[in-house]
């Protein structure tokens, strides 16, 4: 199973052979579930509190209780990383609202269903990061609460397939004329060498790594901004990179089988890449949290 050697499941740690859920689970039946994904570093998880603040939220908006506290995952957390072998991993966790007879309406007095495990962090090839990725764009058939780091993702699957389908990495989303976000990134878009990323709001994720990266962007006098980015802004940008916990930051060098600037990762790409590797050492060696 992917390398992973154990699984938390409701409070158990199980081989990922032996661990069960009902099919009457509400999220194999409703995907109604929410997730997160956090990558680990050298044995420590990154971004920790931002990631379980993301949590709390997109249960608050599904209106679920968070089953544990920060304590409790922490132990969950550190387990998985000790039984992996620790290094570079991520973590996987996803809360569903338990097993119920089907009906839309919320069952009553019923335990959520918790799981979570650790598996190697896979990391973009070295190619992809010296040549970047293509990405196609894609009209954003999701819904309007994309916010919620929600466990329904097939429109995302959707997407993504026709992006790979297209030979390309990632789709680039479009609604009513602008980009949200990526099938499963955020989008930063630089012109003039100011980066510029959508604003937070309904209709994309608040993704961790992009944070960090305006977070790095601000210390370090880069000009940046979060602003609406309208697709003609998108097809005429020096750059375009996309973030994530497990890519990182990621160069978009082709768009619509189209060269993006010069086809090439641009110097704004190295300098932030440079600043995130560095924060990234940084936090390996216990130097920042
Ligand atoms: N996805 N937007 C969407 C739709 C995502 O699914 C993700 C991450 C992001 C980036 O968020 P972050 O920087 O916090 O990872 C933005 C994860 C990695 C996944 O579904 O596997």
């Amino acid at each position: 199973m992917n390398g992973i050697r154990l699984v938390y499941l409701n409070g158990q740690f199980l081989p990922p052979e032996t661990a069960r859920v009902s099919v009457f689970d509400r999220g194999f039946v409703f995907g109604d579930g929410v997730y997160e994904v956090i990558p680990v570093f050298g044995g420590r998880l990154f971004r920790l509190p931002q990631h379980l603040a993301r949590l709390d939220a997109s249960l608050r908006e599904i209106r679920l209780a968070n089953p544990l506290n920060p304590a409790q995952w922490g132990e969950v957390f550190a387990r998985l990383v000790r039984e992996q072998g620790g290094g570079d991993l991520s973590i996987y966790l996803q809360i569903t609202r338990g097993v119920a007879p089907r009906d839309h309406a919320f069952p009553p007095n019923v335990a959520p269903t918790v799981f979570a495990y650790a598996q190697p962090l896979k990391y973009p090839s070295a190619e992809q990061l010296a040549q970047g990725v293509a990405a196609v764009t894609c009209s954003d058939i999701r819904w309007l609460r994309c916010d919620i780091k929600a466990i329904a993702l097939l429109a995302n699957a959707l997407l993504r397939q026709e992006a790979i389908d297209q030979g390309a990495a990632e789709a680039i989303l479009l609604r009513d004329g602008c980009v949200t976000e990526g099938a499963a990134s955020n989008i930063f878009v630089v012109k003039h060498g100011r980066l510029v990323t959508p604003p937070k709001g309904p209709y994309i994720l608040p993704g961790v790594t992009r944070d960090l990266v305006l977070e790095l962007a601000r210390a370090h006098g880069v000009a940046c901004a979060e602003e609406t980015v309208h697709e003609e802004a998108l097809f005429g940008a020096d750059e375009v990179w996309l973030t994530s916990s497990t890519r990182e930051v990621l160069p978009v060098t082709r768009l619509n089988n189209k060269p993006v600037g010069s086809g090439r990762p641009g110097p704004m790409h190295a300098r932030m890449l440079a600043l995130y590797l560095a924060y990234k050492q940084s936090f390996r060696e216990g130097a920042v949290d």
